[in-house]
């Protein structure tokens, strides 16, 4: 998304010889050393974050973590007490919500409810005086594009939630923003018609190819939707990167049990190679790659905690030929659909989760049957102690 060139000799005018200025992306938002407080509480400490052109950006984090305030501060709705905010390159920290040129779309569709489905879209239009012609194709265009041709006579109360949520999105696709918000624009729906939705947005998205910022909690969405997720934890930035970064790479244990499930382990390290770390655990020697995030270097006796993701443990009656093995008792097996998750107990009272493939001819166990659980060294990430969940 945005270049940096390695070799400083490529930026040199052949001319001079002298370095040239290096024509970059102008990130789309961006938010420099940006925070609020509201009386003594701090909702928002000190984020700096930059949101490409054409980027979607999911907003996510638990509740009160400061996601709404952040979107806020971007629309113009809540100032900054300290700190930035540029949108394509102006400073717009004290500009007026109607002069971001932005759209925001709700969790409560905020549509009026006396107006036809055409008048609402249309609305943003005849505040910007657009020619009546005009106005009627642009309504029809947007309604093609959420799928719904033929619902312009319709009042709101005439439709689903997630045609009233379809039709939000119209009304602000209409005047062109360059920057959509959204916060929570699916939370209202149920879980079938919010996938249905999250793939529209995604649709919608790269036709148009307008920035996006998302907010929700919800880790299926931003996976599904995001380039970027920006991982929020008590008013501060945790981890900003990719999807799949996020869930396999994470490098808080904050991040690791925020995404996804996890089985958190605490070991200490006993030793530690080029490639590899030895730990030793409560229930034996742990086996796993050296963590690449940390420039220190691990020293035995270091306190850590290594993730394995539940889909990574294996299961079964005899021990298995992986690096990482533990014996411990089935307390619980859930079918969940297409994957069984297993729940089991370790002498010590620590309950690990296995995921598998649900399988009609393969058996669950049974509860209170004594199974081996065994994983690879290379599933497993160290993680710093220290940054505990919250
Ligand atoms: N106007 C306000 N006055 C005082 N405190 C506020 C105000 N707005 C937000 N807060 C506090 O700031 C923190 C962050 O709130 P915010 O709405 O940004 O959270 P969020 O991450 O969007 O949460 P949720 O997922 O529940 O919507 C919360 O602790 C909230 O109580
Ligand atoms: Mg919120």
């Amino acid at each position: 998304m945005f270049c940096f060139l390695e070799d400083e000799s490529d930026m040199n005018d052949p001319a001079t010889g002298r370095a040239a200025a290096v024509e970059q992306p102008r990130p789309m938002v961006e938010l420099r050393h940006v925070s609020k407080r509201f009386g003594g509480f701090t909702a928002l400490a000190d984020v700096d974050l930059q949101v490409a052109r054409g980027e979607f950006l999911t907003l996510l984090g638990p509740s009160g973590s400061g996601k709404t305030t952040l979107l806020n501060m971007i629309a113009g709705m809540t100032p900054p007490t300290e700190g930035q905010v540029f949108i394509d390159g102006r400073d717009a920290t004290s500009l007026p919500p109607a002069e971001r040129d932005l759209g925001m779309v709700f969790q409560n569709y905020a549509l009026m409810p006396h107006m036809t489905v055409f008048d609402n879209i249309a609305f943003p239009l005849k505040v910007r005086k657009v020619p009546r012609g005009e106005i009627a194709e642009r309504v029809q265009r947007a309604l093609d594009l959420i799928r719904l041709p033929d619902v312009g006579h319709r009042k709101p109360r005439e439709l689903s939630g997630g045609q009233q949520q379809r039709v939000s999105l119209a009304r602000c696709i209409v005047y062109n923003p360059a920057l959509i918000l959204l916060d929570e624009p699916l939370g209202a729906l149920d879980k079938k018609l919010r996938e249905q939705m999250q793939l529209e947005i995604k649709r919608i998205h790269s036709e148009l190819g307008i920035t996006m910022i998302n907010v929700t909690h919800d880790q299926d969405e931003a996976l599904t939707l995001s380039d970027r997720i920006v991982l929020m934890n008590r008013g501060r930035i945790e981890q900003h990167c990719a999807p799949e970064e996020l869930y396999f790479r994470p490098r808080t244990v904050f991040a690791a049990d925020f995404m996804g499930e996890a089985n958190l382990l605490d070991a200490e390290v006993a030793d530690a190679t080029d490639t590899h770390v030895r730990l030793d655990w409560a229930h034996g020697a742990l086996l796993a790659p050296r963590p690449t995030h940390t420039q220190e270097r691990l020293q035995r006796g270091d306190r850590v905690v290594v993730l394995v993701r539940p889909e990574c443990v294996s299961m079964g009656q005899g021990e298995a030929g992986d690096e990482n093995r533990v014996a411990g008792r089935l307390r619980d097996s859930i079918v969940l659909g297409g994957v069984v998750k297993h729940y089991v107990t370790l002498p010590d009272g620590k309950e690990l989760i296995v995921q598998q493939p649900n399988h009609v001819r393969r058996s669950a166990g049974f509860a209170g049957q004594d199974v081996h659980l065994a994983w690879q060294a290379h599933d497993a990430l160290v993680l710093q102690a220290g940054s505990q969940p919250s």
